[in-house]
């Protein structure tokens, strides 16, 4: 079995713990690697190498060698896209394909936000003072710690990352325990690419343990967090301690909504792969579909013949459409909830299973699943299953979709099908979310902003604006020719 190490100061390290616990891969079930158990002593060693190295030689380089350090980052990252892809897949049991695509797709991060890093500039500042010049720097905060789930390990790190070494930081990575192996790959490309000592470390181990003491680690300046509410809770609570910067990315309960005007094909395409993709195990997953009374039930049996005749399987095989889910407990919190879901009311109309035997590996299978006849008061539609269970609730009109679009504590984002630019337009403004799709579900880019109105979070990643997310402005005030008043006469 692999067994890997800290990756700290550019040097690889046991943990001071002595201890390691083991990854599973989530189609066989099996422990494939050793990932090292890190303790406080870790978090210090971690958190004093990434200061130490803001004032060393990452904080000399021009903005544009950083930049260029980060394009040579992209560039390797695509020669290594296979291997990173084979890793990430072992142990988050995403298809193979999907994982491939979102390796190469990751390398774009690094150029765009490279590109960026000579193009951050200050301003001059039209002060209403005489005899004063005022402009503004941009300085980056300091330590960034990005904490991720499981999902998506390398993609969600990489969204904190590339802008946060965009604006002069260094990072320490505490990636989920569950998949940390991909992490520590990247690590041997940062070595490679040429980065200066302590700019990237990697510390791995469990969330309330080790987790817990980079968050309230002094020398820690900025958090950027994906993951659970819960967790997210915790976090933003002990940052408040030493009044830390924090980005949270806690997930949602996405409505996707049809209207009886769209392209229906389309708009079956768009709720399937909604909340289908990545076995539903993505946080803005449509798992809210709601589908105007006219075409609800033509619309759902479309939906429910499709969903059946899903090819669920082992991730790297190619004709697998749906996977695993990637942990155990996640595994029974999703029958759980097709409990709870059937206990409320909802009837189900696709799925509803767990899947064992042959061709299912260890078992860790869920039908991917539909409920119809769901009201948007039941746990079902109010709370985040993060797996393959959609809700379908019906409605009316324009402003019953915007009231049960709305009427949920997430708003992470929402989906929208009609061919009427009118209520296109209505739609994406008075949904709260901070992403809406027109006729199209899941479209992600570097390019622009992502991340969540009310309880889906705080903060955005992606875009130009988000490398300010990781600065901080200073406001220079120099005299040109400003007289000191004397306060004091000294007499
Ligand atoms: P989690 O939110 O517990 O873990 C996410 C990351 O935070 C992991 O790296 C974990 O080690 C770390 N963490 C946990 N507690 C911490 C603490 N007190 N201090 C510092 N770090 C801490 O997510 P988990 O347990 O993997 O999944 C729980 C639920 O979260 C899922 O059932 C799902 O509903 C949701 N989730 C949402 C995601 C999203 O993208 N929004 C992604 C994964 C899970
Ligand atoms: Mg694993």
């Amino acid at each position: 079995m692999k067994r890997y190490q800290l990756f700290i100061d550019n040097e690889w390290v046991d943990p001071h713990s002595g201890a390691w616990f083991e990854t599973d891969d989530p189609f066989t079930g099996e422990p494939w690697a050793e990932i090292p158990r890190a303790d406080p002593t870790d978090a210090d060693r971690a958190v004093r190498a990434a200061e130490k190295a803001l004032e060393g030689p990452w904080s000399t380089l021009s903005a544009s060698e950083r930049g260029m350090l980060m394009y040579k980052l992209g560039a390797l990252i695509e020669r290594d896209a296979e291997h990173l892809a084979t890793i990430e897949s072992r142990d988050n049991g995403k298809l193979f394909r999907d994982v491939l695509g979102q390796m190469k797709y990751m390398a774009k991060y690094y150029y765009y936000f490279g590109g960026l890093a000579d193009k951050i500039q200050g301003a001059v500042v039209p002060i209403d003072k005489p005899g004063i010049f005022n402009f503004i720097r941009y300085e980056p905060m300091g330590v960034v710690l990005s904490i991720t789930p499981w999902n998506s390990s390398l993609p969600l790190t990489t969204w904190k990352m590339a802008p946060a070494l965009c604006a002069g930081n260094t990072i320490v990575c505490k990636p989920s325990e569950f998949t940390s192996a991909s992490l520590f790959e990247l690590a041997k490309l940062f070595v490679e690419a040429g980065f200066p000592r302590g700019v990237f470390n990697v510390v791995t181990g469990f969330g309330p343990e080790i987790g817990a003491s980079l968050v309230s680690h002094p020398g820690v300046a900025r958090i950027a967090f994906t993951g659970g509410d819960e967790a997210g809770r915790k976090i933003y609570a002990a940052a408040a301690q030493h009044l830390k910067r924090v980005s949270l990315e806690l997930g949602g309960k996405s409505p996707n909504i049809v209207f009886d005007d769209a392209d229906l094909d389309q708009a079956v395409n768009g709720v399937i792969s909604g909340i289908f993709s990545a076995t539903g195990q993505t946080c803005v997953a449509g798992s809210r579909v709601l589908l105007q009374e006219s075409i609800h039930d033509a619309f759902v049996e479309r939906v429910a013949k499709l969903t059946r005749a899903a090819k669920v399987g082992n991730p790297l095989d190619p004709a697998s459409e749906i996977g695993p889910i990637t942990t155990k407990p996640q595994f029974e919190k999703i029958l759980g909830y097709i409990d709870i879901a059937t206990r409320e009311g909802a009837r189900c109309v696709a799925g509803g299973r767990a899947l064992s035997g042959p061709g299912y590996g260890a078992g860790r299978f869920v039908e991917p699943t539909v409920f119809v006849d769901v009201t948007n008061d039941m746990r079902i539609a109010q709370e985040e299953v993060f797996g393959p269970v959609l809700s379908i609730i019906r409605f009316k009109d324009e402003e019953d979709a915007i009231r049960i679009g709305n009427d949920i504590k997430f708003g992470l984002a929402a989906g929208v099908w009609t061919n009427s630019l009118h209520r296109a337009m209505l739609m994406s403004q008075r949904l709260k979310a901070g992403t809406v799709w027109i006729n199209n579900y899941r479209s992600s880019s570097f390019t622009t902003p992502f991340g969540g109105f009310k309880q889906s979070g705080i903060g955005r990643e992606g875009g130009i604006e988000s490398v300010k997310e990781f600065m901080e402005a200073k406001s220079v005030w120099m005299s040109s020719d400003l007289k000191m008043p004397a306060l004091f006469a000294g007499k």
